[in-house]
């Protein structure tokens, strides 16, 4: 079973020694680090079992962010369960896992200062989530440098974070802050782990009844009509997607929107009549009963 460690000095020292046995064994002195809000699930567990494949040694970190979260009461309900989270952490196979309380991360409270994501964190769950991709973006520095393998350690450690594609402006922005703040850490992107009906995991899927995963499956199902358009080189035609999400029942859109993967902006060319080519990321948000759901598929053209 992983290690649970509370504070930041442990996570530095048990980090340490995993690094050293690592290196005295003559293996390749990596860290993985899995950042998380625990209520871990089968697409957390990826995220794991890619970092135990590249790394030595693998940290899991789970802390619920107030920050990052606009609405209080969202923030109480957020699901914590630290024993069902060691238990998923251990059979991807962590080394250790990091739950913090509040105030080791926090201890002055709110921090006087926070990243901006600037206009990459307006739009899209920005625009509907205030000052998220702020809090978001300032735990997210702050993980990484507790799990920055010490220097001191082991030469030439590798250091990588895992981010789930679910989330993709967040792993946009979090890729931007690595570029544009030099981080000293590789970003490594994992694709969406889904239900066999196609609904992609979340932690908030625990709220929603039968009937309205069900209802749900109309995001993915739009987002797979766009990645065969796509690959046949057709135009997208987005706006047949979005009818056909107006009509599912009990299912209220946000957005659906095609753009540059990279940047988050409106494609260039006209998806309704230009044939597809090049890259792109179709973005979706909708609400199904009172639970707000996100998808996103990125499209290549075939
Ligand atoms: P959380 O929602 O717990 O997600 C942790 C990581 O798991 C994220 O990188 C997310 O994209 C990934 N993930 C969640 N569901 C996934 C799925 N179905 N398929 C693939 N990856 C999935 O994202 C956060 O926490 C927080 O914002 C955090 C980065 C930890 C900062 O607080």
């Amino acid at each position: 079973a992983p290690r649970i460690v509370r504070t930041v000095a442990e996570l530095k020292a048990v980090g340490r020694e995993l690094l050293e046995a690592a290196a005295a064994e003559g293996r390749e002195a990596s860290l993985g680090l899995v950042p998380t809000m625990g209520a871990l699930h089968e697409g957390h567990a990826r995220l794991i079992a890619q970092a135990r494949d590249e790394n030595a040694v693998v940290v899991v970190t789970d802390f619920v962010n107030r920050l990052q979260f606009d609405d209080s009461a969202d923030f109480e309900r957020y699901p914590r369960d630290l024993e069902a989270d060691a238990a998923i952490a251990a059979g991807a196979g962590a080394d250790l896992i990091f739950a913090p309380e509040e105030r080791e991360v926090y201890p002055d409270g709110r921090p006087r200062v926070l990243l901006s994501a600037g206009t990459l964190g307006e739009r899209f769950e920005g625009a509907s989530r205030p000052g998220h991709f702020d809090g978001m973006l300032t735990v997210v520095a702050k993980l990484l440098h507790y799990g920055m393998p010490d220097p001191a350690t082991p030469a030439a450690t590798t250091y990588r974070a895992y981010f789930g594609q679910k989330d993709a402006q967040q792993l946009a922005i979090v890729r931007r802050l690595v570029h544009d703040l030099d981080y000293p850490v590789t970003i490594r992107p994992v694709p969406i782990v889904r239900s066999a009906g196609g609904l992609a995991l979340s932690s908030r899927n625990r709220f929603l009844t039968d009937e309205q995963s069900d209802a749900a499956l109309v995001l993915s199902r739009s987002l797979f009509l766009m990645k065969q358009r796509a690959d046949a080189r057709l135009p997208l035609q987005p706006a047949e997607a979005v009818a056909m999400i107006e009509s599912a029942t009990g299912v209220e859109l946000d957005y659906f929107e095609v753009v540059d993967p990279g940047t988050l902006e409106p494609l260039a060319f006209n998806c309704a009549e230009t044939p597809f080519s090049g890259e792109a990321l179709v973005l979706v948000a909708a609400r199904v009963g009172g639970v707000r759901l996100i998808d996103n598929m990125p499209l290549t053209a075939g």
